[in-house]
């Protein structure tokens, strides 16, 4: 991409095929020469080796056998002790170091973890090449082969690989050893500890394509055709490529042959008729086969899904993604996925995508690393734009251990990996360099932020670049922010206006918004704003008033993103609460996860998910009630009831006894999003609220009611029919009913889970951010009336049953299948 150095050239477009990478197996395509297998299995396990395990001769018999993605921490227990941090957080604006607690989750994620795997690999012959690759190794990996090393990486969320040509032994066992340090002070968040990413080889001909050497853009869309470049990296005498293009049903649409191999590589402009555009509405993919002949003998291939797409950031206009202005309506996401901690699992990201999807976001930033090569695939097929985020420090530390440590020797090799594997994958439509980087202050910031920016368009010349910002005032006097294709904001609504008119680039971007906080189903009073708010039980009010001392609230970004043209978006912090971070109670024992998140640890949506639907989910109507209305004690007190909504106005009743109707009005920010009746007095009984369109008439209602005692568990799983693949989780919701069927908003019952037949009992979280209950364990209390059951397949297929029981309960039973 060119310099952008002024508000008009930032009309320049930017057009781009995505493209995903799919290493192939030649037992499925029959024909292929590539072979990739994914080491899953049979892995040895150990964290309490002293000394190094990496000789063939090591017996490892005593190690636990796991399977990879493995996180070695998440199985606990938690303890204040580990990781226990005595900082200041100066980017929080703390002057003084205190004890931080649960920091990194409280779990134990520090120290050294060793891997060991024994393999064959039949399809290795000697004169044919192998690449050992790994998507990711929490953290600072050595990696030995047959009791040699043969190589290392820093950072622990990059994806890199290792060409184990010489050192694999053709036809006989071969013994992988894997070498992980996590040093103490080295995160802001829960990192996760281990294998938790895919390890695989890949076996090639001498004549094959590059790893990730494949870039494939769309320089040219029309409505009657796109033009698809395919540019590819290859090793071998007298080879030719051939492309072949198919839709989405697998019909062939267009095909190429390339001879004239250059020492560039190949280069194929293919045209596709009528192109089928790919966006978060209609994620449209293509299938790209490219094949690597020599003499007529096939040696490699590669299938890649992929779409077609155009993005322009325009000054003044914004963005917009095939010709249509269109918002960023999106979430930052931590890569834990609560219960399992940061192990990937691709069925607990289906499912956060499909509870985001209707939420009504389109788009995910990967706050603040490397995402899952399958976090991508999944943004690909369900339709969501994707900020991929690579550094949370540079060379000035934010924590005495991150990536400063790196930067100088790695930085170039994590981001040209970060970039080579990716930006094929349509769903990427940003990059960003860093998020927060204490190197926003002084002139070496500002070389390093061109440094970074540079590599990224070398390697991808068609997307932009941004940084989180949090320093705004200070990047708009150095000149920091002006260096950057897309300035993005982290918080400061008050600063928007005048970081527009100070920044050449004639937009802004929320890159990261709200930081409001709550916990699901607790409320306080008096409702009032409040900032680093903090209460005895450790929890934060939902009233969605909250915030922290640099954040606010939810509606003033709502503001600046309807009001104002410019801002071409934002992405909230966070959709899902995460492990580690439990700020307001950074210093307070037992938090040890986020209350950032629309929806909790284990993905139920809180109101504010409702606060936010309310607004961007345009297909669904959203009508929702707060508080819950079981408040004994509190009989005839102030009890705020909130509506989110997307109706104008509605009407309240307690009791059949109207409240009066509220209509949303420029008041204050929050009388423009929330309709809210603040002198509510609380008897029990029945909340009433009656949308009603533009001339008064009522068009739908909602309500809510004072429940009993809790009587009955009721079960809701996500899918009743999951694969028997080893891997497939189903997510049951498990709650408990009064004796009329009423939900019980406020139950804290403790209960136990069986499960038998083809699946096993996986993990349980509740949402609580202080609970102390490891999340493996087969039992769990219930944190305001709910809590979530994970029960994974077994590789066979058949039926599963849920069993879960409580004590005075009627228990409650889900019968699922697995299908192979
Ligand atoms: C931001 C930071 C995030 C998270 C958030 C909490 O400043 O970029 O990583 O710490 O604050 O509000």
């Amino acid at each position: 991409m060119k310099k952008m150095n002024n508000k008009l050239l930032l009309a320049s477009v930017i057009l781009l095929a995505g493209f995903l990478h799919v290493g192939c197996s030649s037992a499925k395509m029959g024909s292929a020469a590539s072979n990739t297998t994914v080491l899953n299995n049979n892995w040895k396990f150990s964290n309490t080796v002293n000394g190094d395990a990496y000789s063939n001769n090591f017996n490892d018999d005593a190690w636990q056998t796991v399977t990879v993605p493995h996180d070695w921490a998440i199985y606990g227990p938690f303890d204040k002790k580990w990781d226990m941090q005595k900082v200041a957080i100066v980017q929080n604006g703390e002057t003084e170091a205190s004890e931080k607690t649960g920091r990194t989750g409280a779990l134990p994620h520090i120290g050294t973890g060793w891997y060991r795997n024994t393999f064959t690999l039949p399809q290795f012959k000697v004169g044919k090449k192998a690449l050992l690759v790994f998507d990711g190794a929490m953290s600072e990996p050595q990696v030995y082969l047959n009791g040699k090393k043969i190589g290392q990486w820093g950072y622990g969320y990059s994806y890199f690989y290792i060409d184990i040509t010489n050192d694999i032994i053709a036809g006989k066992e071969n013994i992988l050893a894997v070498k992980l340090t996590n040093k103490e002070y080295s995160s802001r968040w829960y990192p996760g500890a281990g294998l938790y990413r895919n390890v695989s080889i890949v076996v090639k001909e001498p004549e094959s394509f590059e790893q990730w050497g494949t870039y494939i853009t769309t320089p040219v869309i029309t409505k009657s055709a796109a033009t698809i470049n395919i540019k590819a990296k290859a090793t071998g005498n007298t080879i030719y490529m051939v492309t072949t293009i198919k839709d989405a049903k697998g019909k062939v649409v267009a095909t190429g042959t390339t001879k004239d191999f250059a020492t560039k590589g190949f280069e194929q402009n293919i045209t596709v008729a009528n192109p089928n555009l790919w966006s978060p509405e209609t994620p449209y993919l293509y299938t790209a086969t490219t094949q690597l002949f020599a003499d007529s003998t096939l040696k490699d291939e590669e299938i890649t899904k992929f779409g077609i797409r155009e993005i322009k950031y325009e000054a003044n206009k914004g963005f917009s993604l095939n010709g249509k202005i269109t918002k960023f309506k999106g979430v930052c996401l931590h890569h834990d996925l609560g219960p399992l901690g940061t192990a990937v699992n691709k069925a607990a990201m289906r499912r956060q995508l499909t509870i985001l999807k209707d939420l009504g976001c389109n788009a995910i930033r990967s706050s603040h690393n490397m995402p899952s090569f399958e976090q991508l695939e999944l943004a690909d097929e369900m339709g969501f734009m994707f900020l991929a985020e690579s550094f949370d420090e540079w060379v000035k530390p934010k924590v005495e251990n991150g990536y400063h440590r790196f930067f100088d020797e790695y930085a170039e090799k994590d981001l040209v990996n970060l970039i080579r594997a990716t930006r094929n994958h349509p769903c990427i439509v940003m990059w960003s360099s860093g998020n927060e980087v204490p190197d926003q202050y002084g002139a070496e910031g500002i070389v390093r932020a061109k440094f970074l920016q540079d590599i990224f368009h070398r390697e991808d010349p068609t997307r932009p670049v941004t940084v989180g910002m949090d320093q705004v005032k200070q990047t708009m006097q150095s000149g920091f922010g002006s260096v950057l294709d897309i300035p993005g904001l982290n918080y400061r609504v008050h600063l928007y206006e005048e970081a527009y008119k100070s920044f050449p680039q004639g937009f802004i971007l929320g890159s990261e918004t709200a930081s409001t906080v709550s916990s699901r189903g607790i409320y306080k009073f008096p409702v009032v704003q409040a900032k680093e708010k903090q209460y005895d039980d450790l929890q934060c009010s939902s009233y969605d008033l909250e915030a922290c001392s640099w954040s606010n609230v939810p509606d003033e970004d709502f503001v600046l993103q309807d009001d104002k043209p410019w801002v071409i978006g934002e992405f909230v912090w966070t959709g899902f609460d995460y492990l580690g971070e439990p700020t307001p109670y950074d210093e307070k024992w037992p938090s040890r996860s986020s209350y950032f998140g629309m929806a909790d640890l284990a993905g139920i949506p809180k109101d504010r998910f409702y606060l936010y639907r309310s607004r961007w989910n345009k297909e669904a109507e959203t009508l929702h009630i707060l508080p819950h209305w079981n408040w004994e004690g509190r009989e005839g007190q102030t009890t705020p009831v909130f509506v989110y909504t997307n109706y104008d106005s509605a009407e309240l009743f307690v009791n059949g006894k109207s409240m009066g109707i509220q209509k949303k009005s420029n008041a204050s920010p929050q009388n423009r999003y929330r309709l809210m009746w603040m002198d509510v007095k609380y008897e029990p009984g029945t909340l009433k609220v009656v949308a009603l369109d533009k001339n008064g008439k009522a068009v739908a209602q909602e309500e809510v009611k004072t429940a009993g005692a809790p009587y009955k568990i009721v079960l809701n799983p996500d899918r009743e029919t999951i694969t028997a693949d080893g891997e497939d989780i189903s997510f049951i919701t498990v709650s408990v009913v009064d004796k009329n069927g009423l939900p019980c908003p406020t139950a804290t019952n403790q209960l136990d889970f069986t499960v038998t037949g083809a699946g096993t009992y996986r993990a349980a979280c509740n949402g609580d951010a202080t609970s102390l209950e490891i999340f493996h364990e087969p039992t769990m209390k219930l944190f305001s009336g709910k809590l979530v059951v994970l029960v994974k397949a077994t590789d066979k297929p058949g039926d599963i049953k849920l069993e879960v029981k409580g004590d005075g309960l009627q228990s409650g039973v889900v019968n699922l299948k697995s299908k192979s």
